[in-house]
């Protein structure tokens, strides 16, 4: 198995980035529960013809969707060994827990974050909602007594009869902010009400001057606000909001200060890249994902709290409620659970181990230049959009996304809007190149978001080409 993956993985790219399932496959796919078994030499065969080719694709070189890394052959033979020693990560006093006490301090430190508490999770929607789960519980700590704020982990968000209902607890984040934002609030009981959508600028950012008002008008109205989610990095078009501003603003408004780093934070390892996310380590809680720009195998993810107590009020387990889970001082539980008290899983897989390994074998170094390679290939991708006459460039493309249209003379806005959804659509199922869509002003863009370390200025040139050679025939 490993060395045909190996095989495999060498070939990539040779076959089309992406291919849609035949019908053999959707009903090999469907079969009835196996009562008996058929040995793991055919359920492997079966899986080499069904399965392995029909991926969305995201190990391509020419795979430019959403914001979904490649993952690396080491990153996988880690998360194999992970497999093998399958141990137990709440916490324990085991070598794989240090291993994950010291890729959190190794992360803190790139981050310029000494000290932070931190927890690997599955994705950044995962470590976003954490960090405001965090910071929820940090503001209703701060208010101590005070009946007029929130008590979660005693009251809930209900109302009690024997209690005054407390002020509506409310957060800040721009239009542009990742849709965790949205799920969070309904997941935190808040509802999506109390996520304060502030407007962007013609580059994206979050308006200060706007974010500000809405706080001031949100105090007068009697709402509790409780936080500010900067974005390092946004989804549509890779624009960063001012962190330091928003760091000076948090500190000023005593607001907690997340950033939403999923993919953008991992530009803060290049010294090229750093000066964009100034204010970036500023952050209470840092949110980012190495299964996109750090390249590892999903799903991996990490969140940061700057403050270790915060974190651990937010989701330590109650042990006089749960004597099975007490800390004992010597054997295998010494030093208790701290991963599961710093995230809602209790049994957690070794994640640890791939990111240990490819920072080991790979160093920091190599992972800022295949980031600033990336940039610089989305600069190319830019220019040759920008010198193309049929192309036109929907956003400034600040990053490593570029957000472009086909246009053609005298084309109404809703023609144009379905021609580029068309060869969008041709381009992924010829297997030529697979980006993604946004719509940006009421305008369909082909969205090309780089984070390939496969990918090779060629097959740049592949994307506008293949956009030219589709759009002939569209
Ligand atoms: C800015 C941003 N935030 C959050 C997320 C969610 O991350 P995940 O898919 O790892 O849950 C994404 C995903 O693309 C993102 O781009």
């Amino acid at each position: 198995m490993v060395a045909d993956t190996v095989a495999y993985l060498a070939e990539i790219r040779d076959t089309p980035a992406w291919a849609p399932m035949p019908d053999s496959v959707k009903q090999a796919l469907t079969q009835p529960l196996p009562r008996l078994g058929v040995g793991a030499e055919r359920a492997y065969a079966e899986f080499v013809e069904h399965v392995l080719p029909y991926t969305n694709g995201n190990r391509h070189p020419r795979f430019f969707g959403w914001v979904q890394g490649n993952g690396t052959v080491l990153g996988m033979m880690a998360d194999m060994l992970a497999a093998a020693m399958n141990p137990h990560l709440a916490g324990f006093n085991h070598a794989p827990a240090l291993v994950e006490h010291q890729v959190i301090a190794w992360l803190a430190e790139l981050f310029d974050m000494p000290g932070a508490s931190g927890v690997l999770v599955t994705g950044g929607t995962m470590a976003s909602t954490l960090g405001l789960t965090v910071a929820r519980t940090a503001a209703q700590r701060a208010a101590g007594d005070d009946t007029r704020h929130y008590d979660t982990r005693h009251y809930g968000v209900q109302a009690w009869p024997d209690r005054e209902p407390p002020r509506p607890l409310v957060f800040y984040g721009s239009t542009e902010t990742h849709g965790w934002a949205g799920k969070a609030a309904e997941l935190l009981g808040l509802g999506n009400r109390a996520f304060r959508k502030i407007a962007v600028d013609a580059e994206y950012r979050i308006r200060l001057a706007d974010l500000r008002e809405q706080i001031t008008a949100d105090r007068r109205a009697g709402l509790q606000p409780f936080c500010v989610v900067g974005t390092a990095g946004t989804v549509n078009t890779g624009a960063t909001d001012d962190l330091d501003a928003l760091a000076d603003l948090c500190h000023a408004e005593r607001l907690w200060f997340h950033v939403d780093g999923a993919f953008g934070a991992l530009a803060y390892l290049s010294p090229k890249l750093r000066p964009a996310l100034r204010g970036l380590s500023r952050a209470d809680s840092l949110g980012f994902d190495l299964h996109k720009w750090g390249s590892l195998p999903f799903e991996c993810a990490c969140l940061l709290v700057r403050d270790p107590d915060a974190h651990h009020a937010a989701f330590a387990y109650d042990t006089s409620h749960a004597a099975y889970l007490a800390k004992l001082t010597r054997g295998v539980t010494a030093g208790g659970f701290p991963f599961a008290d710093r995230g809602i899983e209790l049994t957690r897989g070794f994640k640890a181990l791939k990111v240990w390994m490819s920072l080991k074998a790979d160093g920091v170094d190599k992972l800022a230049r295949l980031i600033e390679q990336n940039v610089e290939q989305t600069r190319y991708l830019k220019q040759r959009v920008e010198q193309t006459p049929e192309l036109e460039l929907l956003a400034s493309a600040p990053l490593n996304i570029v957000c472009f249209r086909y246009r053609r003379p005298g084309a109404s806005e809703e023609a144009l809007n379905a021609l580029n959804s068309e060869i969008l659509l041709r381009l992924q199922e010829q297997g030529i190149a697979v980006p993604s869509s946004t719509v940006l002003d009421g305008r369909f863009a082909i969205r090309v978001a780089n984070v390939n370390h496969r990918t090779r200025r060629e097959d740049i040139d592949a994307i506008v080409d293949g956009v030219l050679k589709v759009a002939a025939s569209a």
